[in-house]
């Protein structure tokens, strides 16, 4: 029987990443199956511990759970802890579980690979401050920008994101407060306002000349956010697609030891997506 690795969350159903690490199979070679596995906030250990003693050798996780999986993990890496967060699980020989958490180094490929972006000196902006902000921190401050500015609908949260910053230039502001604010070089928005249509409320100027703007969120069509970076002038303007392939290849990598291409999946699943 090929190896077995799934995705499990709550939804499910909805999941790409088994399209995903079915074309990097396809494209690498290697005998695996990958499906999906769904769980609730009480049967998510469970679960979890029956698809590795039946012999299955790594888990994506996703959406409610990359806490639990965090605190699930017998071993964590540097990037898992720094966030917090595990979306990936390995299973070692010995039946430890490691959990990583390939979210960041993901979106860092798309925006600096994929797209020819430098972060280095730049003035960056995030808008939110739930888990996928979290785990983007540590690749994004290893980048060395000149300044880092988080800014949330509940201030607290992005003011308890500023630790994990240390290192560089960083401020948590509210959303009104952005109106004072010099022009970024690029804006990240890991709200999820964008699931009801809308946007956090952002001045115009927010953006320098030749700025860029990647949206966490994808979909067959443009979101608020990624229209009002259009209105804005925005040279670059990048949605979560190219991260959410980057951050899968990440785990594909850690599990086979083999580095999948990543344009072609890109092109497949944004087809896929109409
Ligand atoms: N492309 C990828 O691979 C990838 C990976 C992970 C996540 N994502 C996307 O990233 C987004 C965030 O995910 P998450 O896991 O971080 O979610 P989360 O932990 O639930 O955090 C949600 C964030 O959005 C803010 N928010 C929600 N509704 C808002 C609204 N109407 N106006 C302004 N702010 C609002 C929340 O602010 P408060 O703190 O004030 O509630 C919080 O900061 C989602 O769209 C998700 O699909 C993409």
């Amino acid at each position: 029987m090929p190896d077995q690795y799934a995705v499990i969350g709550n939804p499910i159903a909805h999941s790409r990443s088994p399209f995903i690490h079915a074309r990097f199979a396809e494209q690498t070679g290697e005998a695996l199956e990958y499906g999906r596995l769904e769980a609730t906030e009480n049967t998510f250990a469970d679960t979890v511990r029956g698809f590795f003693e039946d012999g299955g050798r790594g888990l994506n996780v996703t959406v409610p759970f990359k806490q639990d999986a965090w605190r699930l993990a017998d071993l964590r890496t540097a990037r898992a802890e720094h966030a917090g967060a595990v979306n990936t699980l390995i299973r070692h020989e010995d039946g430890r579980l490691e959990g990583d958490n390939t979210d960041g180094v993901g979106l860092l490929r798309d925006l600096t690979v994929n797209h020819d972006l430098i972060l280095r000196g730049h003035r960056i902006l995030i808008l939110g401050a739930g888990g996928a902000v979290r785990g983007i921190l540590m690749p994004l401050v290893e980048q060395v920008p000149l300044e880092l500015v988080i800014a949330n609908r509940t201030v607290s949260k992005a003011e308890g994101l500023l630790p994990l910053c240390h290192g560089v230039t960083r401020h948590a502001l509210s959303f009104p407060d952005l109106a004072a604010e010099h022009p970024f070089d690029l804006i990240i928005n890991g709200t999820s306002a964008g699931l009801d249509g809308g946007m956090p409320p952002l001045p115009d100027g927010l953006l320098a000349d030749g700025g860029a703007v990647q949206e966490m969120a994808y979909g067959a069509e443009r979101s608020a956010f990624q229209h009002w970076a259009a209105e804005q002038g925005a040279t670059t303007i990048i949605d979560g697609l190219g991260m959410l392939v980057e951050q899968a290849a990440e785990s594909f990598f850690l599990w086979r030891g083999v580095r999948p291409r990543t344009a072609p999946v890109i092109t497949a699943l944004r087809a896929e997506l109409g």
